[in-house]
């Protein structure tokens, strides 16, 4: 459902021919092309493996082939006239291995050049998708959860993008619920003069974490205070002023801290938190048990589906309604309102359950079928202090996220001064501090992309900021380097493609240039998966194979200078879109 048949690129496109030379030379059985990387590169570049399964389908049949090996040399007799495929052979039982043409692979980046980097989009048959992350609860701490869902949303969303998807990023904050009922009653006892006009007073506020903290202590200590902040959830959800104006003067407070890591980060979303499905609940209740999708049991509104032992309850027995109540609102909303063919969830690993309920219950409704939409759940593993545990601070309190971000930077233009001093460089302290920030912003996001985002890993700054190996920081330093070969030679890097040719004639540059050509793969896995792991790995490799060919290759001042300088220039822009993608700017020069 999310890749087009028009497929581009050259697995795409290869996938396209073979699957052709299957229906010609079988046209009584229908069998899906099988094609991968080859399992060994000097035998050639991809593998088809239909050989096998198409013997197995046509045994017995008038005709039939003897073998395996029979049915993969029908298959290669069968192949339309192409310019992709320069050689194939056949190995073991049955597989048939491709050799790319290299004068093609050679043309097709000269083309990219030409033509920029979003023809090399894969074509996604999803037209406009919600992502929901991020978010974070309204007066709790956001924490490293919160920072992996920002960052792997963020991802995501911006591969869509590339992909030409029109998004709506949606942060889903935790800002309605019973805990507004003792923040507010707190605070209201803590004020001489009540909640009345606080003449814009905000000292209550700018501890949210202290504010929380002590409200809950007394909710869970004081029987009275409890019945006194239940009250109060009434007051506020029946609309007093007063209440509703605590209500928003908390959201902002909570916002301001949320938006100071977006900003570092670089993260664009729109806040839609759960109030705002407030004003539909009591409708998708009733709607859903009239219905007879929900009924009621033991005083609440439950959705049964086959399969769980528990019930979604989408309100409880004294009439409240909750988080599953919000995302039954919110999932018809993104339907129907915001009309999106995928919606896109991204939460720590332990929702999985409820968000299967919640894709469950509203097919059961028939508001989503596979025409309608897809929808996906991405599940995260957790973030680890060195030593295994939570991430904490030395002085042992959970680590803000702020401070997270500031201390990678400061990091960062630490390194970067000291490599300077080394090299006698110029040191100029505004490039520096934004370099830093840059590296640092990025590290932190690379470390945690990089991993398969269903792993738990290791929150280490020692490793994130290494200079070697596959980090942010090496990859940007890479990056400049590379830009700068072209810089170096004088000439219009950019411009070449329109009067010269790549020509590949060192293994090197063969390497190289195949896998540049498999950056539309790198991120059709990656959203098959929507795994960003895909793509970091991919970056990786990418900059491993320029470090070995140019260590075999002169470009400046050989023969073939104007032809590397084009392949150099197809990796720089390839390292930039992945960049890009992975929500990192890149340095030209550090
Ligand atoms: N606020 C939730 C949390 O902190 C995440 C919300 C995810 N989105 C949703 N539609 N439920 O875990």
């Amino acid at each position: 459902m999310t890749l087009s048949n028009s497929q581009i690129g050259l697995r795409g496109e290869l996938g396209a021919i073979f699957q052709q030379a299957i229906s010609s030379a079988f046209p009584d059985v229908t069998e899906t092309v099988l094609l991968m990387p080859c399992g060994q590169a000097r035998f050639g570049d991809y593998q088809c493996n239909n050989a096998m399964g198409l013997f197995g389908k046509l045994k017995g049949k008038e005709g039939a082939p003897k073998a395996p090996r029979d049915v993969a040399n029908a298959l290669i007799a069968a192949l339309p006239a192409n310019e992709l495929v320069s050689e194939t052979s056949l190995a073991g039982p049955g597989f048939i291995n491709i050799k790319v043409s290299r004068p093609h692979v050679a043309k097709r980046i000269g083309d990219m050049l030409k033509e920029g980097i979003s023809t090399w989009a894969p074509k996604l048959t999803c037209k406009r998708a919600v992502i929901d992350f991020s978010s974070p609860n309204v007066a709790k701490e956001m924490h490293v959860g919160h920072l992996r869902s920002t960052i792997i949303g963020d991802t995501i969303s911006r591969t869509l993008e590339f992909c030409g998807v029109e998004t709506v990023r949606l942060n889903h904050i935790g800002d309605w619920g019973t805990q507004f009922g003792m923040l507010i009653q707190n605070m209201a006892e803590l004020r001489p003069e009540g909640l009345g006009d606080d003449g814009g007073r905000d000292e209550d506020v700018s501890d949210l974490m202290q504010l929380y903290r002590a409200s809950k202590k007394r909710f869970d200590e004081d029987e009275a205070f409890k019945t006194r902040a239940r009250e109060a959830v009434t007051r506020l959800q029946s609309g007093d002023e007063l209440y509703l104006k605590a209500w928003k003067r908390i959201c902002a407070a909570s916002r301001k801290e949320f938006q100071a890591i977006y900003d570092r980060l670089g993260v664009v979303v729109t806040e839609r938190g759960e109030s705002f499905y407030n004003p539909m609940l009591r409708d998708t209740v009733e709607e859903l048990l009239e219905r007879g999708i929900a009924e009621r049991s033991d005083g609440a509104v439950c959705i049964f589906l086959e399969g769980y032992k528990v019930p979604l309850i989408i309100q409880k027995s004294d009439g409240g309604f909750g988080y599953a109540s919000t995302d039954m609102a919110a999932i018809k909303h993104r339907l129907f309102t915001e009309k999106a063919d995928w919606i896109i969830v991204v939460t720590d690993a332990g929702q999985a359950p409820h968000f299967e309920q919640i894709f469950g219950a509203a097919r059961k409704a028939g508001w989503l079928t596979d025409d309608i939409a897809k929808v996906s759940h991405v599940p995260f593993g957790l973030v680890l202090g060195e030593d295994g545990k939570r991430i904490k601070t030395r002085s042992g309190d959970l680590v803000r996220l702020v401070e997270l971000l500031d201390e990678a930077k400061a990091r960062c233009v630490e390194n970067i001064t000291a490599r300077k001093l080394e090299t006698n460089e110029e040191v100029i302290p505004e490039e520096i501090e934004a370099a830093g920030a840059i590296m640092g912003y990025g590290a932190v996001k690379y470390a945690d992309l990089k991993n398969h985002r269903t792993t738990d890993y290791k929150f280490s700054f020692d490793q994130m900021l290494s200079l070697q190996g596959n980090t942010a920081v090496y990859l940007l330093y890479a990056h400049a380097r590379i830009s700068g070969i072209g810089r170096k030679s004088g000439k219009d890097v950019a411009a070449l493609a329109a009067t010269h040719t790549i020509n590949l004639t060192h293994p090197k540059e063969e390497d190289l240039a195949l896998h540049i050509c498999k950056f539309p793969e790198a991120i059709e896995d990656m959203l098959e998966d929507l795994a960003p792991s895909k793509l970091t790995s991919f970056l990786y490799d990418l900059s491993e194979k320029f470090n070995s060919f140019y260590v075999d290759c002169k470009v400046i001042g050989s023969e073939e200078e104007d032809s590397r300088l084009l392949l150099v220039e197809a990796t720089a822009v390839i390292m930039r879109q992945c960049f890009e993608i992975l929500g990192i700017t890149p340095l030209y020069k550090i």
